[in-house]
């Protein structure tokens, strides 16, 4: 199936209105369900013609394979020669030698959360923790803050605070008001490189020292990098370990996950993992037809790729599930957000939308206007949950209402003799083009299992996308590249006045900073 031949199926997919008033079954064939999760996919831009040949093309460039290979533990990151093998992490059981391995790590991480809570592990003063405090950055916070935040009401342990930031307030706050004698902090950074974690896990050990008699009772690292941890002063019994094959993003189900397990008990992360294992045997095992992360990332590849649409806006109508675009951002753009193919070669396609979203009802206030009168069409992937969040359920109704709601009337829209009939004038102001895909998806209830099922269903869209697009979806090396421009730039802040002068363009550091030398020079002018 030709990239050609599916662009021209897509032109020619009738108007949602068309299709709904001519199929009386759409919604109900549009639909699917699978671990929990009700994914109803008929207000997407998607026909029948169009529907097969995708799935073809699926086949033909071997997805099926890509999937397995993935499974198996294979070199799928051609570029750092690893596998990707998060699936392994929740395998409950599975005798491959890297799941039996990933587990008594896990187990270790698990036990030592259920001694932070229950007190059988105190402080250097023989104070329990009341507090566990992650230090992390990238898949090393956003994962677990996500997860810990949307499982909020599950929380009967030390509360967990996040920092990633190396903006000093965000240490402040975070350390704002506790005890050092009875908060554990967490170092989680696979590779214990990462500039901002190690210069805010060095102020935290500080701060732990000023007022414990030891102040390694009181830190534990989460890293693939133990040997760089104990040298950094952690005790060893302290190491959570992960495996290189377990990429950043993808590190949630992983010790990463400690702060989680710490929050809501070990056996609430087993159900958050077991979750995760269910769409990841749903996800390697279903007819593509029936596939839930098939299915999605197949249309959100279609809808970037093939017709363009610049971006894509994740909106859960939930307020504990508000940081979930934000680890979906990373997930998705991370993974996908390359220039060249998994071989080097050029792409002649967009591999990645622009992610972008927050809680719904808040987005409707915020950008929805231009979802529906905006110049260009912007996705959006609805996510509602069945059972109340709350306490009141008619306030519940009406979040499910609003969301149902904005679906219908991107999708609707409203034409100028609609515009007309409603307010009496046939003012385009007033009326939208409608026409705007959209998917709910609907948990049957925001626990642990649930969202595993969810947190996996996106991992293996972003792997089906990146086969799609022809990247390698597990490196990151714009992302590196960053870190050393940043490295170099702290260095050419901190050389003397006078260094500086003659650190300009010949400077010593690794990266010239041409173009932003001028404003280093300005930036340490100003300081006081
Ligand atoms: O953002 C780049 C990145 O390497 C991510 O992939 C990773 O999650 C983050 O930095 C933090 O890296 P580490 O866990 O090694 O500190």
């Amino acid at each position: 199936m030709s990239i050609d031949h599916l662009r021209l199926l897509a032109s020619r997919v009738p108007g949602l209105r068309e299709m709904f008033a001519s199929d009386a079954e759409r919604a109900q064939r549009g639909t699917l369900d699978a671990c929990g999760i009700h994914a109803d996919f008929s207000r997407q831009l998607m026909d029948t013609a169009l529907f097969a040949a995708a799935l073809a093309h699926c086949d033909e460039i071997g997805l099926r394979g890509r999937i397995e290979a993935m499974f198996a533990g294979r070199t799928v990151n051609h570029t750092e020669g690893r596998a990707a093998l998060h699936t392994a992490l929740r395998a409950r059981g599975s005798q491959a030698p890297e799941a039996r391995e990933a587990a008594t790590w896990m187990a270790g991480a698990l036990e030592l959360a259920a001694q932070v809570r229950d007190g059988a592990v105190v402080g250097s003063t023989g104070r329990r923790f009341t507090h566990v405090v992650n230090i992390g950055i990238g898949g090393s916070s956003l994962g677990p803050e996500t997860v810990t935040r949307s499982l909020r009401r599950f929380h009967d342990g030390p509360e967990v605070r996040f920092v990633s930031n190396i903006d000093s307030a965000d240490l402040d706050a975070a350390l704002a008001g506790l005890d050092p004698e009875t908060t554990l902090v967490c170092v989680a950074s696979k590779t214990f490189t990462t500039q901002e974690t190690l210069h805010n896990a060095e102020r935290a050990r500080r701060w732990l020292a000023n007022a414990c008699p030891r102040w390694q009772d009181h830190v534990v690292a989460s890293t693939a990098d133990p040997v760089a941890a104990v040298a950094w002063g952690i005790d060893p019994v302290r190491c959570l370990r992960l495996a290189e094959w377990v990429g950043g993003r993808f590190s949630v189900s992983s010790v990463v996950g400690f702060p989680v397990a710490s929050a809501i008990g070990p056996a609430g992360f087993a159900d958050f993992l077991d979750g995760m294992h269910e769409m990841d045997t749903h996800f390697l095992h279903a007819p593509f037809a029936e596939n839930l992360p098939v299915v999605h990332g197949l249309l959100w590849w279609l809808n970037s790729a093939i017709r363009g649409f610049p971006a894509v806006a994740v909106v859960p109508y939930a307020a504990d599930l508000a940081l979930l675009p934000q680890h979906l951002q990373q997930l998705v753009m991370e993974s996908l957000g390359k220039g060249v193919s998994e071989f080097g070669g050029p792409l002649s396609l967009d591999s990645s939308p622009v992610v972008f979203g927050t809680a719904g009802t808040d987005a409707q206030h915020s950008y929805f206007q231009m979802l529906h009168q905006g110049t260009r069409p912007i996705p959006v992937d609805f996510i509602g949950v069945v059972e109340p969040l709350g306490g009141d359920s008619a306030a519940h109704d009406l979040l499910v209402a609003n969301m149902l709601a904005q679906s219908d009337a991107l999708a609707t829209g409203r034409s100028l003799g609609e515009t007309e009939a409603a307010t009496g004038s046939a003012d385009p102001h007033r009326s939208s083009p409608g026409n705007r895909p959209s998917t709910v998806l609907f948990l049957s209830r925001l626990d642990p299992r649930h969202l595993g099922a969810l947190v996996a269903l996106y991992e293996h869209s972003v792997l089906v996308q990146g086969v799609l697009a022809g990247v390698n979806s597990f490196d990151q090396f714009g992302v590196e590249m960053g870190k050393q421009v940043a490295h170099a730039a702290a260095e050419a802040l901190r050389a003397t006045d006078e260094a500086a002068s003659a650190a300009g363009p010949k400077s010593s550091v690794s990266h010239p900073l041409t173009m932003t030398h001028p404003l280093l020079e300005w930036y340490r002018s100003q300081k006081v």
